[in-house]
């Protein structure tokens, strides 16, 4: 299942839904910072993506799948996938759940990266929650992903000082900050243990 290119670099896939910054992050980490990955295909499924723009400026293949039809569009990406030797998927703010039939084809080269320090905060509105329950610290996790949501195993962490000036947006501002030094490290990570 795992394909390296002749130069050593991982064809990748990054699955995302909206600002793409992650995105944006990992194809300059990988094609500037000599991250071994390739990034050769982005899904959205969201046409407004405004990830979509660094598609367009790295002239990198995009498709748009809404996930209306789960399973057809699924198959579409899996066939592409295949065809194009594609053995890493990362996902970056991707707001649908892929199926188990689908995570078990790519079991195990699934990553996904969440804005808390799991298992805590699971699902969305993971600032506030934490923000709510008076927690201390919050942070990012990349974790592999398997059928249950932000469940699978974790890759790595790494965590920042709640304060008591923080709201939900300043908060996600930080830690976004810091998923931008997480993602490419936990890549890394991922690969050389391949
Ligand atoms: C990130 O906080 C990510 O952890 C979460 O959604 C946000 C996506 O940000 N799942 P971006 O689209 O990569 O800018």
């Amino acid at each position: 299942m795992i394909k390296f290119l002749g130069t050593n670099k991982l064809k990748t896939a990054v699955f995302i839904s909206g600002n793409g910054s992650n995105l944006k992050n990992l194809i300059e980490f990988s094609l500037f910072k000599k991250l071994p990955i390739k990034i050769s295909f982005i899904v959205s499924s969201n046409s407004n993506s405004k990830g979509l723009n660094f598609a367009k400026k790295y002239k990198i293949k995009s498709q748009i799948y809404k996930f209306n039809n789960k399973t057809k569009d699924e198959n579409e990406i899996l066939k592409y996938l295949k065809r194009n030797n594609i053995s890493m998927i990362c996902l970056a703010g991707f707001m649908k759940i892929l199926s188990n039939n689908f995570i078990k084809k790519y079991s195990g080269t699934i990553l996904n990266i969440h804005p808390s320090l799991l298992p805590k905060y699971r699902g969305l509105n993971t600032h506030r929650r934490a923000i709510e329950n008076k927690e201390k610290f919050s942070g990012c996790t990349v974790h592999f992903v398997n059928s249950k949501l932000d469940s699978g195993k974790v890759v790595l962490q790494k965590r920042v000082k709640i304060t008591n000036k923080d709201t939900p947006k300043s908060l996600s501002k930080k830690i976004l900050k810091l998923e931008h030094l997480l993602y490419p490290k936990a890549i890394l990570k991922v690969i050389s243990n391949f």
